[in-house]
This record gives structure tokens, C-alpha cells and sequence, in this order.
């Protein structure tokens, strides 16, 4: 009992230690209680189902306490486990959480099909660098260079599709989650899903999705608050930093140090966009090769409001138009969806000290009524080259709208804005006479003042430039 007591106290004096030192520790690692899940029988082959093993072992839990459920090294093949409040999941470096690939693995209801799940929790969260893998390959009903076809888990009407398909890990209405030092593998839909969350930390993930495979997303936050995600290392197929509003607004949300490349949107705001967003940071984020680099497609009636890009470095090209994306490093746009949907306004985004080699240029558009207003570009050095041998020359409206339409490329297309502002802004044109897919991009700004009102520019310069 002494030496337990000594144990006890020699802990927490270790956590508040490390509490002092580190002021962004949250509470919820100062746990107290372990358990291991091969003490309830786990066996880690990768064959036999451990479902029921680990979750007895997350039941065992206190509900008073903060604990730990420990995943030694080996394979865990499961169905859905379900967290709750104060669990962190730690799946220790060698182990890999492995979610099934049946549609009996999956809770009913398919807005449930996680392979990890938290509802209505709090101090919950993922840990311990190893990896959590949705085998995604396995729904891959026919793999293809450009986009792999899907299987479809469409049972009820309730999803529509191949979207029909489990994603890899959720919170749903939680507050304090925290996701950090661990790999995200192969989600066989999106991989990390926040949402109606207050307070989540994402910091020190790896996110491995399949670059052919559609709905691969990174990470996406839904209808939650005060969201910080850094040093993440994101590389997949859609969509990697997904903020999207269904049944509330998205507020506070700050993503710094990260790394990304995707076959579609790097940061995408949208399309789901029914209710507001708000005061939105990114700073210091590489994004390579990616389809788009800062994206907004708002939609359904939601506004945007005082989002800020700051040292961002952004390489984008074409691949394949049944990707969202048009090589375009920085894309934003509102019109409403279909003709039931509301307007949207965009307003105060600021884009500071970016650097973009690409393909096509900056697109800009609002829509009557729906204008962008009070946009910032100070610091921002352009660089177009094209090198894919894809057909350029169309501006993109998806989802919705006007669909593709045929547009000559420009360096910055502008439509239905108010107030707009170029500071330190360089465009410089690649001067290779390989003009073949060259040929109608050498305007460098495309706008009629009939539609984009109270524009100022400063120092701004463009010129070709040599490899
Ligand atoms: C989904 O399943 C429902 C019910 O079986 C069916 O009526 C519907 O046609 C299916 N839809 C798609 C897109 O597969
Ligand atoms: C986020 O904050 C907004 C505005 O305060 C609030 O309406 C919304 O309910 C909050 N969402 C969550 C999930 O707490
Ligand atoms: C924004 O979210 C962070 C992280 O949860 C939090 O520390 C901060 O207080 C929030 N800011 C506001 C204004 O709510
Ligand atoms: C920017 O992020 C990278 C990681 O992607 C990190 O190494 C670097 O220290 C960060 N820079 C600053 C100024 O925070
Ligand atoms: C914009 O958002 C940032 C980051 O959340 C916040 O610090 C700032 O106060 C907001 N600005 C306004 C005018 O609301
Ligand atoms: C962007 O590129 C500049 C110049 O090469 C470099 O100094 C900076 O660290 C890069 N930042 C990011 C976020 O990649
Ligand atoms: C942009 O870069 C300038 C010069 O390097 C620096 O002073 C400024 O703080 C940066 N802005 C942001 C928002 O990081
Ligand atoms: C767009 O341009 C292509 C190629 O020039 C042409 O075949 C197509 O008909 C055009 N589409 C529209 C809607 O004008
Ligand atoms: C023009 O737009 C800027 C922001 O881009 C704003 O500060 C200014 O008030 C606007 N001026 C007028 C006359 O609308
Ligand atoms: C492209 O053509 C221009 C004018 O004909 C010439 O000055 C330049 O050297 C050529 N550039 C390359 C990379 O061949
Ligand atoms: C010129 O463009 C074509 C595609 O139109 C491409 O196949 C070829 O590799 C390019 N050549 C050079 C030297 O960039």
C-alpha cells in the first residue's frame, strides 16, 4: 500500500513536471489507470477478431479516472470499438488497430461506421505512434490509375453510392479530444472525422490515405469549435484539412506546421456549408503537388468570416478533371449549390507571404448577390508554369453551379467582388516556348468592373521568368 502510495505520488509529481514544462499537456494525461487489452484476451494475430477484448477492456475503465488501454505490439483486427470519456486509446509503436472489412464490423446506422468511435464523451482521445489502419484497398472494387471504383455499402438509402463506405475515426459531440503521435492509415472513406466537438487537439499526425482512392479526406472538422491542429504530415487521395458546416458553424480553428499532398484540396472550406465559419488561422504549411492549395467552395447559405493563410508554400498541378481541383493554388468561391440553396458571403480573409508554383492561376468568384469581400493578398509570389500535358482553360464552379465552363486561364480571374486588395503581389510567367499548353494563360488579371468593385493594387510586378 506505502509503496503504491509512493508509486502514485512519484506519477503525478512526474505529470505535473511534465504539466510545467509543456503549459499545452491537458489534463487527460494525468491518468492514473492502465489496462492492457491483452489482459482481456486480445491476441493481436490480425486474423481473429479482438473486437470484444479491447472493448471490455475500454469498459473496465473507471469513470471517475483518466485511463489508458494499451495495445502492446501486434495486429488487432476489430469491428467498431466504442471510446468513452476519459480513455486514450494507446496503440504503442508496433501495433497496428486494424478495422475490419465487413459490413457486420459496422454499427447499423452508417452515420456510425467508424472503426474508432466517440460519442458524447469528454477526455478522450488516440495515442502512442502506432497505427490505426481502415484497409481501405480492400473496398477498392476496381483499382485505376486515375480514380479506383468503390464497392458501395448502400443498404438502407440512408448514404448514396460509393460513399456508402466506414471511415476511420470519430468524434462526435466530445469535448477535450485530443489525437496526437500517431499513423492514420488507409481509411477506406475519410480518415479522421471532429464533429459538434469543443476543444480537440490534433498535433504530431501521420495521415497515409490512397491517392486513387475518391473520399480519402485527411481530417475532417464538422460543426466544431476551438480546433487546433499542428505538425501533421497529411498525404492521400481527397480533400486533407476539411472544415464543412452541416448543423452549426465552425469556429476557431488553427492549423500550423503542417505538411500535405493531395489528389484534390489541400485546405477546402466546404462544399457542405450550411452555416457559418469563423476566425480561421493557417499558418506554416507546405503543400505539394497537390490539385488545389487554398480552397473555399461555399454553397448552402453559410458565411465565411476572418480567415487568415500566412506562410504558406504551395505547389499545384492538373490531374485528372473527375478530381476537384484545376492546379489552381488558391481557389475561392460562393454560389449557391442548386436552385434551392441560399446565398453566401465571404469576408475578411487575408493571404500573407505565400509562394505558388503552378499551373493556372488564382480564382476569385462570388456570385450576384454573394460577393467575396475585404480580401487581402500582401506578400505573394506567384510563379506559372505549365508541364502536365491535361487541358487547361476551364474555370471550375463544382459542386453545383455552373459546372465547368470554358475560360481562358489567367494569373488572377476575379468576378462579383467588394474590396479587394494586392500588396507586394509577384506574378512571374515561365518563359519555356513549349506553348503548346501555354497558349491563352498570359493575361495577368482577369476582371470587369461591372462586377468587382474598390480594388487596389500595389506593387505589383510581372514578368517572365527561366528555369
Ligand atoms: C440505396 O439503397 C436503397 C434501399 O435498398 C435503394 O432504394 C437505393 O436505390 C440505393 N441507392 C443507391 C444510390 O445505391
Ligand atoms: C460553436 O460556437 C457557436 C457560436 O458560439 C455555437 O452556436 C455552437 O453551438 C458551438 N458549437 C459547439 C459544437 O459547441
Ligand atoms: C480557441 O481554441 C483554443 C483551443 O481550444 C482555445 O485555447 C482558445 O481559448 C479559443 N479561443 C477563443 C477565442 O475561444
Ligand atoms: C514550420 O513547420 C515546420 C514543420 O512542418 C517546422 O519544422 C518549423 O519549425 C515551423 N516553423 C515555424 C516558424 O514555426
Ligand atoms: C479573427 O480570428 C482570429 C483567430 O481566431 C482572432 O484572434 C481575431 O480576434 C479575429 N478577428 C476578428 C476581427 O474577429
Ligand atoms: C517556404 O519557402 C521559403 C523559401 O524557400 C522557406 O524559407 C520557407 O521555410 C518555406 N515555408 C514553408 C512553410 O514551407
Ligand atoms: C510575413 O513575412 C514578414 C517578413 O518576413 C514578417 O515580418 C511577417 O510577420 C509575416 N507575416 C505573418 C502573418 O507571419
Ligand atoms: C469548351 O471547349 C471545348 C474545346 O474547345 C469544346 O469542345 C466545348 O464544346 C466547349 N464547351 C462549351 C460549353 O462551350
Ligand atoms: C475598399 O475595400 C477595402 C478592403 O479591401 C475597405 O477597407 C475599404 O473600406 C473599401 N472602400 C470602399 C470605399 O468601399
Ligand atoms: C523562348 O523564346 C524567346 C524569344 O523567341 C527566346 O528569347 C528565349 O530564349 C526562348 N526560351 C527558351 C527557354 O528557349
Ligand atoms: C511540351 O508539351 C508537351 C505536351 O503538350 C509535352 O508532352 C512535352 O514533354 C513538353 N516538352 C517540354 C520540353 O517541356
Amino acid at each position: 500500500m506505502t509503496l503504491f502510495l509512493i508509486q502514485s505520488i512519484t506519477l503525478l509529481l512526474l505529470f505535473f513536471l511534465a504539466q510545467s514544462l509543456n503549459p499545452s499537456v491537458p489534463l487527460l494525461l494525468r491518468s492514473t489507470n492502465i489496462v492492457c487489452v491483452t489482459d482481456f484476451g486480445a491476441i493481436g494475430d490480425g486474423i481473429h477478431y479482438d473486437t470484444l477484448a479491447i472493448q471490455s477492456a475500454i469498459d473496465s475503465c473507471p469513470t471517475t479516472t483518466a485511463c489508458r488501454v494499451v495495445f502492446p505490439p501486434g495486429t488487432y483486427l476489430t469491428a467498431t470499438i466504442h471510446l468513452k470519456s476519459k480513455v486514450i486509446l494507446d496503440i504503442t509503436e508496433g501495433a497496428t488497430l486494424l478495422g475490419g472489412a465487413r459490413i457486420e464490423d459496422y454499427p447499423r446506422e452508417s452515420n456510425r461506421w467508424y472503426v474508432v468511435l466517440a460519442e458524447d464523451s469528454s477526455d478522450v482521445g488516440i495515442t502512442g505512434g502506432g497505427v490505426v489502419d481502415g484497409q481501405g484497398l480492400k473496398f477498392v472494387e476496381k483499382f485505376s490509375e486515375v480514380k479506383n471504383v468503390m464497392v458501395s455499402w448502400n443498404r438502407t438509402g440512408a448514404c448514396f453510392g460509393d460513399e456508402c463506405r466506414p471511415r476511420l475515426v470519430g468524434f462526435i459531440r466530445c469535448s477535450n479530444v485530443r489525437v496526437w503521435n500517431i499513423i492514420l492509415r488507409q481509411p477506406a472513406y475519410w480518415c479522421l472525422h471532429i464533429v459538434r466537438c469543443k476543444h480537440t487537439s490534433i498535433h504530431d499526425v501521420s495521415i497515409y490515405g490512397d491517392f486513387n482512392t475518391p473520399n480519402n479526406d485527411g481530417i475532417d472538422i464538422e460543426d466544431s469549435n476551438h480546433t487546433v491542429i499542428t505538425r501533421c504530415h497529411i498525404d492521400t487521395g481527397d480533400d486533407a484539412i476539411c472544415p464543412k458546416t452541416s448543423t452549426g458553424p465552425v469556429c476557431n480553428l488553427t492549423v500550423t506546421n503542417c505538411w500535405i499532398r493531395t489528389k484534390s484540396s489541400a485546405i477546402k472550406l466546404g462544399s457542405a456549408s450550411l452555416f457559418d465559419f469563423k476566425d480561421l488561422v493557417f499558418d506554416n504549411i507546405t503543400i505539394l503537388n497537390s490539385h488545389r492549395g487554398l480552397g473555399f467552395q461555399i454553397r448552402d447559405g453559410g458565411n465565411v468570416n476572418n480567415v487568415t493563410f500566412s506562410n504558406i508554400n504551395i505547389t499545384t498541378r492538373y490531374y485528372d478533371p473527375s478530381w476537384w481541383g484545376r492546379a489552381e493554388p488558391i481557389y475561392v468561391t460562393s454560389c449557391p449549390r442548386d436552385s434551392s440553396s441560399k446565398l453566401s458571403s465571404i469576408s475578411n480573409l487575408l493571404f500573407m507571404n505565400i509562394t505558388a508554383e503552378s499551373e493556372n492561376g488564382v480564382f476569385l468568384s462570388g456570385c450576384k448577390g454573394g460577393v467575396l469581400s475585404n480580401l487581402r493578398f500582401i506578400n505573394v509570389d506567384l510563379a506559372y508554369r505549365r508541364y502536365t500535358n491535361y487541358a487547361g482553360g476551364l474555370v471550375d464552379y463544382r459542386p453545383g453551379c455552373r459546372g465547368l465552363v470554358n475560360h481562358s486561364a489567367a494569373g488572377i480571374i476575379m468576378e462579383h467582388i467588394d474590396g479587394i486588395e494586392f500588396d507586394n503581389v509577384k506574378m512571374r510567367w515561365s518563359d519555356d516556348n513549349n506553348t503548346s499548353q501555354n497558349q491563352n494563360w498570359d493575361n495577368p488579371l482577369d476582371f470587369r468592373p461591372s462586377t468587382v468593385n474598390n480594388i487596389s493594387v500595389l506593387n505589383f510586378y510581372s514578368a517572365l521568368y527561366r528555369q
